[in-house]
């Protein structure tokens, strides 16, 4: 009998492919920064039982019209915002992602974003970088506090309460919104649940760990920055299209808000001639939230686990679409 087939969209270790060894013929795109080009993905997808794809792959009808052996995406990412899950069910593809092993550090990079927009890290290092520092001044780069500030989470998931945590370390007023109340999550972290409106209104720090979907999408447009304190802090570390980057970029621009601390863009990856790098209150990452080697290689290994357990009709570790299941 032939093995069932995986092709893997960009070069991960081979160690984190184990649960793979043996029972599948496995590909793998070659290269680990440069993304499999679309002919060569429709084309694997087209021979391949399953997909471990990155969050850069457009997984769509398209694709999955062209998929007839299709039985998995396992994407090595929390978000799937990438894949259409829908089309993928209506035809019985599990889709599968990597939650919970990386909260803990998207949490972590998420509370270093924001503090270092809040007291200029990147801005101060650069300063210094460039011979500026001749002296010891009294407000020299001076930002803003963190502590005993108000925080205010949009999605309040995994990821979000990470953050809450952090937050009542620092003395943090936490507040949250989410489409739904978590009355033990708010005990645990001492949050409290409000409208979108109030979070945005009420905040010093306002952080989006929602995912992105039809709702989210474009949510902190020109109206939500109008809404927030002029000496908000803006922090985005979930997806780039729940921002209007044109509304953010007017905002910070002319005040209505005082900086922005953004892991993720519209369109990834961004240029160095992108509009909101010219602001000095923008603090710009490349999407490496999730980004320690140890959290990396748990998603590849958890990515693997879980093309294993559906080929071999096993309940996987991590799946977005059960119906697929019955
Ligand atoms: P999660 O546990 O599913 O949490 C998402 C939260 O967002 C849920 O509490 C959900 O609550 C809330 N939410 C969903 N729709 C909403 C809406 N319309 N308005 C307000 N809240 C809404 O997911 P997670 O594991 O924490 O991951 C969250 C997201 O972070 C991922 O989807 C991904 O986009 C992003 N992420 C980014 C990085 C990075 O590298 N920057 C790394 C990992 C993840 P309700 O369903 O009750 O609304
Ligand atoms: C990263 O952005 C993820 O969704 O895991
Ligand atoms: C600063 O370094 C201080 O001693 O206050």
């Amino acid at each position: 009998m032939t093995k069932p087939y995986v092709f893997i969209t960009r070069k991960l270790p081979k160690d984190t492919l184990l649960a793979l060894d043996g029972f599948v013929d496995v590909e793998m795109w070659p290269y680990e920064e440069e993304p499999v080009p679309r002919e060569k993905l429709l084309e694997e997808a087209n021979k391949a039982d399953g997909l471990l794809t990155m969050l850069s792959d457009r997984i769509d009808e398209e694709l999955l019209n062209q998929a007839p052996h299709l039985k998995v995406v396992a994407n090595m990412a929390v978000g799937y915002d990438n894949i259409d899950v829908g089309a993928a069910t209506k035809r019985g593809i599990a889709v599968c992602n990597t939650p919970d092993v990386l909260s803990d550090t998207t949490a972590d990079l998420t509370f270093a974003l924001l503090m270092a927009t809040a007291r200029r890290i990147v801005e101060a290092s650069q300063y210094i970088r460039d011979g500026h520092w001749k002296n010891w001044a009294p407000l020299l780069l001076a930002g803003t506090d963190i502590h005993h500030k108000t925080i205010g989470i949009i999605g309040m998931g995994r990821i979000g309460e990470a953050v809450a945590k952090r937050a009542a370390g620092f003395d943090m007023e936490i507040l949250y919104h989410n489409r739904t109340r978590k009355l033990e999550a708010e005990k645990r972290l001492g949050a409290t649940y409000v409208s979108f409106q109030d979070v945005i209104a009420k905040s010093d720090y306002i952080v989006c760990l929602a995912p992105l979907t039809n709702e989210t999408k474009g949510m902190f447009d020109a109206e939500a920055f109008k809404q927030m304190k002029s000496t908000a802090i803006f922090i985005n570390a979930s997806r780039g299209d729940v921002v209007d980057e044109q509304a953010l970029y007017e905002a910070l621009d002319n005040g209505a808000i005082q900086a922005a601390g953004l892991d993720v863009f519209k369109h990834e990856p961004i240029g160095a001639d992108h509009p909101l790098l010219t602001l000095p209150n923008v603090v710009a990452i490349p999407h490496i939230g999730s980004a320690s080697l140890e959290t990396r290689l748990e998603m590849a290994k958890l990515a693997s686990r879980n093309i294993r357990n559906i080929l071999q009709s096993k309940g996987p570790e991590a799946i977005v679409n059960h119906d697929v299941l019955k």
